[in-house]
C-alpha cells in the first residue's frame, strides 16, 4: 500500500511545492483545501478517513496576509488559520491510527521587531500587534491538542523564496520595474528560507523521531533588505534600482492593498534548535539562492 501524506491548504506556494516532491517520492498525496477538487473542510468523515494511517499531516491552510489588514480581512487571517487547525486537531482524536507527525506551519513574524539581536526559539521575544498576535493564537491553538502517538511541531517560518510564487514574485517585479533599490532605511534584518530546505526540514523531522514543538525555519544567514535588493539586482541584470522610502511605501500599500509591515519589519530569526538537532541546510547564502531560482 502506499504511503500516505496530508497537505492541508495544500493548495497554495508551499502546500504545491511539496505535493510534487511527495509524489514523486511515491506518496499518495492528500489535499484538504476549499477548491472543489480537494477534500472540503466541512466534510469531517472524509478528513477523518484520509488522516487515518496517513505518515504525516501539514497544515499550510491561512488567509494571505498580504492585503489591507481592515476588520473583515483580520477576522479572515485569523480564523483560516485557527478553524483549520481545531478541524485537523479533533479529526486526529477520532482516529484509529492517527499520523504519527502533525506539522503546522507558523511564523517568524511572531517574533518582536529585531535590530539589535537575532531571535532563537530559546532567546527569542515574542513581539506585540496584529500578526504576533494571529501566530500566538495559531500556535495555542495547535498544541492545545495532545496525543500519545502523533508528534507534533510548529514550524516558525521565514520568508519562503521559491520559484513559484511566495516573496520572490513581486520582489522580481520592483526589479523589473526599476524599483528595485532598498526599502525603507533597507537596514531591517531579512530573514529568509529556501522552499527545498522546507521539504528538507520536513523529512529531517520526520526522521529524527525525538523532535518536538517550536521550531525556527529560517536560513542560518539571514540578511538585510538593502543586501537583499542588491544581490537580487545583480542576478537580474538590473542596471539600477530606486530606493522606496518608508512614506512612499505607506502610499503604495494603500494603492495595491496591501501594508508596509511585510517589508519594513525587521525579522532577524536563527534556526538554533534545527542547527542544535544535526540539520543541515542545503541554502545559507543568499546570493547563492537568489541564483538558484532567478
Ligand atoms: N510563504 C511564506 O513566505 C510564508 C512565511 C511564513 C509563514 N507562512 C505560512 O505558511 C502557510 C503556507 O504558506 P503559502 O505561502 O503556501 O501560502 P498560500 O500560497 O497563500 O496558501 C495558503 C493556503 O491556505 C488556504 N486558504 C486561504 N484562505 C483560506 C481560508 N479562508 N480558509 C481556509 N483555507 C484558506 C488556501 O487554500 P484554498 O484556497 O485551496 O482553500 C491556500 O492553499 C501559510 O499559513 C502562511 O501563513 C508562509
Amino acid at each position: 500500500m502506499k504511503k500516505k501524506i496530508v497537505l492541508a491548504g495544500g493548495t497554495g506556494f508551499i502546500g504545491t511545492y511539496l505535493q510534487k516532491q511527495y509524489t514523486e517520492q511515491g506518496y499518495e498525496v492528500l489535499i484538504i483545501s476549499r477548491q472543489p477538487h480537494a477534500i472540503h473542510w466541512n466534510n469531517k468523515t472524509e478528513i477523518v478517513n484520509a488522516l487515518d494511517g496517513a505518515e504525516i499531516l501539514i497544515n499550510l491552510a491561512g488567509k494571505s496576509v498580504d492585503c489591507r489588514y481592515n476588520e473583515k480581512n483580520k477576522a479572515e487571517i485569523l480564523s483560516s488559520r485557527i478553524d483549520t487547525t481545531n478541524i485537523l486537531g479533533e479529526a486526529i482524536s477520532q482516529c484509529k491510527q492517527a499520523p504519527e507527525l502533525w506539522i503546522n506551519s507558523s511564523t517568524a513574524t511572531i517574533y518582536r521587531h529585531a535590530e539589535d539581536r537575532p531571535m532563537t526559539e530559546s532567546t527569542g521575544e515574542i513581539g506585540s500587534g496584529f500578526s504576533v498576535g494571529i501566530a500566538t493564537q495559531w500556535e495555542a491553538a495547535f498544541f492545545k491538542f495532545k496525543y500519545p502517538s502523533t508528534r507534533q511541531v510548529a514550524l516558525r517560518i521565514a520568508i519562503v523564496l521559491g520559484d513559484e510564487g511566495g516573496a520572490m514574485r513581486p520582489l522580481k517585479n520592483l526589479v523589473r520595474f526599476g524599483l528595485g533599490g532598498k526599502q525603507g532605511s533597507g537596514k531591517q534584518h531579512f530573514s529568509w528560507v529556501h522552499i527545498e530546505d522546507i521539504k528538507n526540514i520536513i523529512q529531517f523531522i520526520q526522521e529524527h523521531k525525538n523532535m518536538s514543538g517550536i521550531y525556527n525555519c529560517s536560513s542560518p544567514n539571514p540578511s538585510t533588505n538593502k543586501i537583499l535588493m542588491k544581490e537580487l539586482r545583480k542576478v537580474m541584470h538590473a542596471p539600477f534600482g530606486l530606493a522606496t522610502p518608508a512614506w512612499l511605501l505607506t502610499i503604495g500599500a494603500f494603492l495595491i492593498r496591501t501594508e508596509t509591515e511585510l517589508v519594513l519589519k525587521s525579522r532577524w530569526v536563527l534556526p538554533e534548535r534545527l542547527i542544535k538537532s544535526g540539520y543541515t541546510f542545503k541554502h545559507t547564502d543568499l546570493k547563492e539562492a537568489l541564483e538558484d531560482l532567478v
